[in-house]
């Protein structure tokens, strides 16, 4: 079985080819970093003009190195949701056109069960298990029964993580994206010497809130002296915040090992996605809670853990091998939970 998978619903326009078994066949990714950074973060119509001028070549070049014809595919797989929805429209649109041409079944993935499915394309672990997203766009806490079979045990009810990273960087003058920034700068300060609030540490529920902790940082910098915002200031700062995200994380983490394996008393593995895993404290500060919690702890190789699509053929090959596939009138998402059953989170939007 051969899918060609195609990711079109943030910054990064992806393709690649995933066979059955889970080889990766090719697995090309252009990041738009350039095109957005002048303005400090995403912008929607920059990022839908980017997939339509670089998504041909992209495909074209991910067939040539699997080696493939359209007709050797399968499959037709792409994110139909949820992301920024002229992105997405991109994808569908190109891979509709493919599979309708070719006569092949098309696939609308959802992007988060992408995420949420690599773990099985990388260390092959079966179901179920405890998986925490942590990217620009979500923060969450699922437990994944099986394919399609998703429940949601804690969400951001504000802003995602990466969303604080990078609003935390920006208010620092650090470089966009402000993850790898604020990584590199808390690497030269220390934590405690500024004090920044763990949201939410210790409550009852799995749920995360980074908007307080934002305005925080905020405040720390106005109450510093006028115009003396010091390299050892900003690598304090820095520091401050990871801790405290690091701190929350676990927390929450430590929270829903306790509810995951109430249910499922078998289940003892935690697997990390999203581009905030690629943090070297988080990561390591996660490998300790989860040999503390008797947990397989699972972070897939960045490349797979931050948007690729990889992730999504290897999703569709999932749904493919149960007989599910999608109709031409598949209409793009731009909000597309993966527990449905779960509410709302007001403030959170699209996160949730
Ligand atoms: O999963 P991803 O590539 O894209 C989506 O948001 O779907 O995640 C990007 C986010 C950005 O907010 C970025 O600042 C954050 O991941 N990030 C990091 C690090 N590398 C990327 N956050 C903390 N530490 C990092 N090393
Ligand atoms: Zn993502």
């Amino acid at each position: 079985m051969n899918i060609l998978g195609i990711e079109t619903s943030c910054d990064e326009t992806a393709a690649a080819v995933v066979t059955g078994d889970g080889t990766i066949l090719s697995n090309v990714v252009r990041s738009q970093l350039e095109e957005h950074a002048p303005y400090g973060g995403i912008v929607p119509e920059i990022a839908a003009r980017a997939h339509v001028s670089s998504l041909e070549p992209i495909v074209t070049r991910a067939m040539d190195l699997a080696k493939l014809k359209f007709d050797d595919l399968d499959a037709i797989a792409a994110t139909g949701g949820p992301g920024l929805i002229g992105g997405v429209i991109v994808g569908v649109m190109t891979a509709k056109a493919i599979a309708s041409a070719k006569k092949l079944p098309f696939m609308a993935i959802n992007h988060l069960e992408g995420h949420a499915l690599t773990a099985r394309l990388t260390d092959g672990i079966e179901f179920p298990y405890l998986m925490l997203l942590v990217s620009g766009g979500h923060t969450q806490l699922l437990a994944v029964k099986g394919v399609s079979d998703y429940q949601r045990l804690g969400t951001t009810i504000d802003d995602a993580v990466g969303e604080a990273f990078d609003k935390t960087a920006k208010m620092l003058g650090l470089e966009y994206p402000g993850g790898p920034a604020v990584e590199k700068a808390a690497a030269e300060g220390s934590a405690g010497r500024f004090s920044l609030p763990r949201p939410l540490k210790g409550r009852d529920g799995c749920d995360f809130s980074f908007s307080g902790l934002k305005t925080a940082v905020r405040t720390v910098i106005q109450n510093l002296p006028p115009g003396a915002l010091k390299e050892s200031d900003i690598a304090d700062i820095c520091a401050e915040f990871q801790t405290a995200v690091a701190d929350v994380i676990c927390d929450r983490a430590a929270q829903a090992i306790s509810t995951f394996k109430q249910t499922f008393p078998a289940g003892n593995t935690l697997v990390v996605a999203g581009g905030v895993a690629a943090n070297s404290a988080i990561k390591t500060a996660l490998t300790g809670l989860s040999e503390a919690k008797n947990m397989r702890f699972i972070a897939p190789p960045a490349a797979l853990c931050t948007d690729n699509a990889a992730m999504i053929a290897w999703a569709a090959a999932e749904r493919l091998k149960m007989g599910l596939t999608d109709n031409l009138d598949f209409a793009p998402r731009p909000r597309w939970p993966l527990d449905q059953k779960a509410p709302p989170a007001p403030f959170a939007g699209v996160k949730a």
